[in-house]
């Protein structure tokens, strides 16, 4: 193809640069689909460990190969003794997406054959890094707090597994479904920056935990996965339901942008965000955080007047935020539960390009000069 005949978009907005079998988006309707279920489907009736299977296989389990699928993470939900060591090394002022993004990292010299990368060496690695990252954040959290780690409990869920991990205290059902439900939305989203990212990385023939450490990197971005954190900072500097009108309109005229709103793909309410506001306004009037959900739906009808028009509506990270705080996780670990969702898409796309490789080289427009002279640095 010659120069001419290649267009150059900004952002890469509109190009398709993979094939994927796990997620639909329809961005006009609102749709989201894993292999073809809908995303409300999935948040009312499957699990997460269902999800990641339905993700990794592309078709739903049976009874049998989903014990044996949830066996197998559990069985990686500890940390070995160098990655607690590592852990405890951590400053406590670091924030946990560097300190996930690093440990992540460091889980390749853990592994005796880092750089396997068939398909079924990659299923294997990211059973693992899917299994044990929540015990990375919990025991970063908790040595932070000054507190010993706790070992992954085999017979709880993921999502059970994680807040038992985090607080030391078993959660009730109706957290652990809400987390769960939190986790299934999260899951995948076709080529966001952070799959594009992985993919990117696994294109080379790198290695999975280089491929994951990049997403994650590129995830706690504010216009990507930060922007669950700036919703939640939103919420807390809106002191009434009664003020929220005010602080919108001022963002507005003074053209900041109102994080967990907008997106490169919906142009209508992104679906998961539907999802989400169902579950964080239950969450919270059984946590006794309602004003939290009730500044949450006044913003929301501040902008839908202010920017509908302008195909800005709610995305996954606004209701995300109330749920989070329901839950009682802290402002930092807002993203890092995106990170524990979206390892299932990650590796679900790595796996994808390992089974149909082809190198990421897209090329530039060149828009600078041409035959310059080279001029003496003493004549300069
Ligand atoms: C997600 C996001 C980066 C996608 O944006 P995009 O497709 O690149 O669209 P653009 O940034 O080009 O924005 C298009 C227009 O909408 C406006 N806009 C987009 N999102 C906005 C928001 N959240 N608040 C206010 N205005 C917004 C832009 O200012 C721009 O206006 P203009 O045409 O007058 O300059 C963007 O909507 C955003 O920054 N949202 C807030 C961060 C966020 O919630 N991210 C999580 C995504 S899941």
């Amino acid at each position: 193809m010659s120069t001419a005949e290649k267009t150059f978009s900004k952002g890469l907005e509109g190009v398709i640069a993979a094939q994927t079998e796990m997620s639909f988006i329809n961005g006009t309707e609102g749709i989201l689909e894993y292999v073809g279920i809908a995303i409300g489907d999935l948040a009312s009736k499957s699990s997460f460990e269902e999800t990641v299977f339905l993700l990794w296989n592309k078709r739903l389990p049976t009874q049998s190969e989903l014990e044996a699928f949830t066996k197998d993470l559990r069985s990686h939900y500890s940390l070995c003794d160098a990655m607690k060591t590592r852990i405890t090394s951590c400053p406590i002022e670091a924030e946990p997406m560097h300190v996930i993004r690093t440990m992540i990292s460091s889980m390749a010299m853990d592994d005796s054959s880092p750089n396997e990368n068939s398909v079924e060496a990659a299923r294997e690695k990211s059973m693992r890094i899917l299994a044990k990252t929540p015990a990375i954040v919990a025991a970063f959290d908790r040595h932070r707090r000054g507190l010993e780690a706790i070992d992954g409990d085999p017979s709880l869920s993921f999502a059970a597994n994680f807040l038992y991990m985090l607080n030391g205290e078993k959660p009730t059902d109706a957290m652990i479904r809400a987390f769960d439900i939190c986790m299934i939305t999260h899951a995948d989203h076709g080529l966001n920056n952070s799959t594009f990212a992985a993919r990117v990385v696994i294109s080379t023939l790198s290695d999975v935990y280089s491929s994951i450490t990049a997403a994650v990197g590129s995830l706690r971005g504010p216009l990507h996965g930060g922007a669950n954190e700036g919703v939640m900072k939103m919420l807390n500097q809106i002191p009434s339901v009664d003020a929220a009108e005010d602080h919108v309109m001022n963002m507005i005229k003074n053209k900041e942008r109102i994080m967990g709103f907008g997106h490169r793909v919906y142009k209508s309410k992104d679906p998961r965000a539907s999802e989400l506001m169902t579950l964080a306004k239950q969450l919270a009037e059984d946590t006794g955080n309602i004003e939290f959900y009730d500044k949450s739906n006044a913003i929301e009808q501040v902008m839908e007047r202010e920017y509908a028009a302008k195909g800005i509506y709610p995305n996954v990270d606004f209701y995300s935020a109330t749920t989070y705080h329901c839950i009682g996780l802290k402002l930092d670990l807002f993203t890092p539960m995106f990170v524990l969702a979206r390892i299932a898409g990650w590796a679900g796309h790595v796996i994808e390009q390992l089974e149909d490789n082809r190198l990421f080289r897209p090329t530039t427009d060149y828009v600078g000069p041409h035959d310059a002279p080279y001029v003496s640095i003493d004549d300069r």
